[in-house]
């Protein structure tokens, strides 16, 4: 996708992927694949959704899984690194990231065409059982200069508060990257809300694919990728 506004522009991919659960080497070569894609393509910047690495693991149920969670220079997180290095873009990547030895965060980065992260944005409105897993986000909304653009960060379930995307609106943004694991089929049209209020473009990478549960309801998730303008 081509972006266009004031006198900067913008080639954007959204990736948009099945993931699945506890299978973090398998992801990861995925997603590097579909980046190689990406920015071969000419892309400059790059959308993940949030647990592209590790699947959607709240929606099991299953205590045992917060070994999955690495901090900002695990395998996940050195991949990206890597490959935003060698390709010269720019990637927003959300991880389960263990600070420490006990806090545990749903955190989208932001990485330079350096491979360096750059920003880093923890999300404020767990989802459901995403309360089991991780720690509320500790970290403001924030905005970061890129140059082209001046990005702002919120993580999927954000998306159904509008203070959200009025706070990043209101600190500058002019684009919006929002990470999504979404299951509720309102997220797309309000996000067309979002932008029209705010005067802001927002992305959204989603992931595809179902996953089952214990409880028997499995998720589906909706796919639907998109890129709004003002
Ligand atoms: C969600 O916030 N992952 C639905």
């Amino acid at each position: 996708c081509f972006l266009n506004w004031e006198s900067n522009e913008m080639r954007l991919a959204l990736i948009q992927m099945d993931s699945k659960v506890g299978e973090i080497d398998r992801n990861v070569d995925t997603a590097m694949g579909m980046i190689d894609q990406a920015a071969s393509d000419g892309a400059s910047m790059i959308l993940l959704p949030e647990y592209w690495s590790t699947g959607f693991f709240p929606g099991l149920r299953d205590y045992k899984l917060y070994d999955l969670a690495a901090p900002d220079d695990g395998p996940a997180m050195s991949a990206i690194k890597t490959k935003a290095h060698e390709h010269r873009i720019h990637i927003v990547s959300t991880i389960y990231e263990r600070e420490g030895s006990d806090l545990y965060y749903d955190t989208a980065m932001l990485v330079n065409d350096e491979g360096r992260i750059i920003g880093k944005y923890r999300k404020t409105h767990l989802f459901d059982t995403e309360k089991n897993y991780f720690d509320r986000g500790d970290l403001p909304l924030s905005v970061f200069d890129i140059g082209s653009a001046r990005i702002g960060v919120m993580i999927c379930f954000d998306w159904r508060f509008p203070e959200s995307a009025r706070t990043l609106s209101l600190a500058g943004a002019d684009l919006i990257a929002h990470p999504s694991n979404l299951v509720l089929p309102h997220c797309p049209q309000a996000i067309i809300t979002r932008c029209l209020e705010n005067r802001i473009f927002v992305i959204t990478a989603n992931r595809v694919g179902i996953e089952e549960r214990i409880s028997g309801n499995p998720l589906h998730f909706i796919g639907q990728s998109q890129v709004v303008d003002p």
